[in-house]
């Protein structure tokens, strides 16, 4: 398949992508398989999106679905540094669940920090987070997912839900975004 013009290369292919899907479902599955509660995946949007539906299509144990939108970015590349909620969940009672979030790319870590610690005030039974790109390098808080796909270096990327300004979700591996596109 041909390249995005805009794409410097591929830091992920579609192969490795898969890979990975099969291998952290498989860890959920056995890590959650006993917990006698509801299960519930938390989709980050927009980005998780797509790993999120390969990853239910994958896990075995029965789960329910739902979808929170926060913001933490500015316009383009640079992080904000404050979280607001965009979307919140509408259910109340959260003691009967396991929320595993789902989650595309950790950066400065303040946006999963922020969340665990809004869904436990919540009352869920437990939260854990699931991301399937980190950049370790780029932390400004102290934090540390549960499931992680890949460690990649400080580099833009775009692609399987990874969006700059919207644009290059929908392609089905993850690339390194050339520098000329945001450095204007
Ligand atoms: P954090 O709160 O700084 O960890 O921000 C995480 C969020 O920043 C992710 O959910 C993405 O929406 C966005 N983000 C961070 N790095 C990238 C990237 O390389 N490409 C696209 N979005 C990114
Ligand atoms: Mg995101």
């Amino acid at each position: 398949m041909a390249l995005n013009k805009d794409v410097e290369k591929v830091l992920v292919s579609e192969e490795e992508i898969g890979s990975i899907v099969k291998r952290i479902s498989a860890e959920i599955d056995r890590d959650y398989a006993n917990s006698g509660k509801k299960f519930l995946l938390l989709c980050i949007l927009k980005g998780s999106v797509v790993f999120m539906g390969d990853l239910m299509k994958h896990i075995t144990i029965p789960v329910e679905i739902d979808f929170m939108k926060v913001s933490s970015y500015g316009a383009g590349t640079q992080t904000s540094g404050r979280i607001n909620i965009l979307l919140d969940l509408h259910r109340s009672d959260f003691s009967d669940t396991d929320i595993l979030i789902i989650e595309d790319i950790i950066d400065s870590g303040r946006t999963l920090s922020y969340l665990v610690e809004y869904l436990k005030l919540k009352g869920a039974n437990s939260v854990k987070t699931c991301t399937l790109l980190d950049k370790p390098e780029r932390r400004e808080v102290d934090f540390t997912p549960d499931y992680c796909g890949l460690k990649i270096p400080d580099e833009f990327v775009v692609g399987y839900g990874l969006d700059y300004d919207e644009q290059y979700r929908a392609l089905p591996y993850v690339g390194i975004l050339k520098r000329s596109v945001y450095e204007k």
